[in-house]
C-alpha cells in the first residue's frame, strides 16, 4: 500500500510504532521496521545522549530499514539534555524524529538542517496546524482514546481525523485506538495516510517488556483505562489498578489543592518496576482503550501482515459491494 506517509518515510506499510517509555528499545523498533513499518526508539528512555547513541547503533545492527527516534517534551522533574540527544540522533544518521508534547519549534532548525523529517504528535487541530506552520513534515493525530497524554480537549478520532483532513496540507497518521485492518481502513476513510500504534505493539513478542505487562493488556477491556493528572492539566490515560484508583481518590480529595508532588511517588520512575520487573500494579502506566481489541501476543511481523491482509480484504469487499 502506497500513501503519502509510506513515500515520506520510504517504508512499505503505512504503520508507525509510536515512542513508548521503557518499551521503545532497539529490539522493538527494528522488528517494526524489518516488518515494513516504521519503528521508533524512545529517546528519553535512554539515561543519556551517549546511551541513545548506543541504542541507535544497536538498532542499526538489527535493521537496514528506516527507523526513527521519539523526543518527548513533557513536564519532567529534571529537564533532559535535549541538545545532546539531538546530536546523538544526527551523528547516528537517523533521518526521522517523532516529537511529542510541547511545541518542538526550538529544536526544529537543528533537525531540519541535518535533513531529518519530523512527525509531531498532536491531540488537537490547533496544535497540528501549529506543527505544520513551523515546518513539521507530518503529524500524528492522537485522539482521546489514546494511551498516554490525550491532551485536555477530549475529542475522539471519529471527529478529530476528518477535522485534520479538512485542515492540514501535510500528511498525517491516525493515532489512538488503532489495532487491526479495520482501524487502518477506517483511518484512511477518515482522511489519514496511515496509522500510529502504541498499546497494540506493546502486546507483541518482540516488545522488550515483562510478560505480565502483555498479559495485563490482553486481559483488559475497553472499560479498564483511567485518566489521571487531569486536575494538573497533564492528563494521562493509564490502565487501572489499585495504585491508579488510589491516585484518583487523592485527586478527588485534594481537589484544586492537588500538586504534582502529592502523586509523584506513584507516577515518577515507576516504568522500570512495571515494564521490566512486571509488577503491573505498582504504578500508573500508559495504556489505551484499544486494550479492549487486543486478545493475543503475536510477533510484530505477523501483526503487521495480518493488518495489511485484513485491510486489503475490507477494501476489496467494499469495492465488490459497489460494482
Ligand atoms: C506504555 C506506553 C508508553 C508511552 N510513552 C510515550 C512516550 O514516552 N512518548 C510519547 O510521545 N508517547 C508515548 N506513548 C504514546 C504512544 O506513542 C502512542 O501515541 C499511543 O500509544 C497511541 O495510542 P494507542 O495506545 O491507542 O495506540 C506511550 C504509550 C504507551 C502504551
Amino acid at each position: 500500500m502506497r500513501t503519502k506517509i509510506t513515500r515520506l518515510f520510504d517504508i512499505q506499510h503505512p504503520i508507525i510504532q509510536g515512542g513508548m517509555h521503557h518499551v521503545g528499545y532497539a529490539e522493538l523498533a527494528a522488528a517494526v521496521s524489518n516488518a515494513g513499518g516504521l519503528g521508533i526508539i524512545t529517546g528519553l528512555t535512554q539515561p543519556s545522549a551517549a546511551d541513545l547513541a548506543n541504542e541507535i547503533a544497536r538498532c542499526k545492527d538489527m535493521t537496514d530499514k528506516p527507523f526513527g527516534v521519539n523526543l518527548t517534551f513533557l513536564p519532567t522533574v529534571t529537564t533532559p539534555d535535549y541538545p545532546g540527544y539531538i546530536q546523538a540522533i544526527i551523528d547516528g544518521g537517523v533521518k526521522i524524529v517523532e516529537t511529542a508534547g510541547n511545541n518542538p519549534e526550538p529544536y526544529l532548525p537543528a533537525l531540519k538542517d541535518a535533513g531529518i523529517k519530523v512527525i509531531h504528535k498532536c491531540t488537537s487541530i490547533r496544535h497540528a496546524l501549529k506543527a505544520q506552520s513551523i515546518g513539521c513534515d507530518a503529524a500524528s493525530v492522537d485522539g482521546f482514546e489514546c494511551a498516554g497524554h490525550p491532551g485536555e480537549d477530549d475529542v475522539p478520532n471519529f471527529i478529530l481525523l476528518p477535522r485534520a483532513a479538512d485542515s492540514l496540507d501535510i500528511p498525517f497518521v491516525a493515532s489512538g485506538g488503532m489495532a487491526d485492518g479495520r482501524s487502518l481502513v477506517a483511518a484512511l476513510a477518515l482522511g489519514a495516510d496511515g496509522i500510529n500504534m502504541g498499546t497494540r505493539f506493546l502486546a507483541t513478542q518482540e516488545a522488550p517488556v515483562h510478560q505480565a505487562v502483555k498479559e495485563a493488556i490482553v486481559n483488559a477491556t475497553e472499560l479498564d483505562t483511567r485518566l489521571i493528572m487531569r486536575p494538573l492539566r497533564n492528563t494521562e490515560r493509564v490502565l487501572t489498578n489499585p495504585t491508579v484508583e488510589r491516585i484518583l481518590e487523592k485527586e478527588k480529595a485534594l481537589g484544586e489543592k492537588l500538586r504534582f508532588e502529592d502523586i509523584a511517588p506513584e507516577v515518577v520512575g515507576v516504568y522500570n518496576t512495571v515494564m521490566h520487573e512486571g509488577q503491573v500494579d505498582k504504578g500508573a502506566w500508559s495504556c489505551g482503550m484499544v486494550a479492549g481489541l487486543i486478545d493475543d501476543i503475536p510477533t510484530v511481523a505477523s501483526l503487521i501482515n495480518r493488518i495489511m491482509k485484513e485491510a486489503k480484504e475490507i477494501i476489496q469487499r467494499n469495492v465488490d459491494l459497489i460494482s
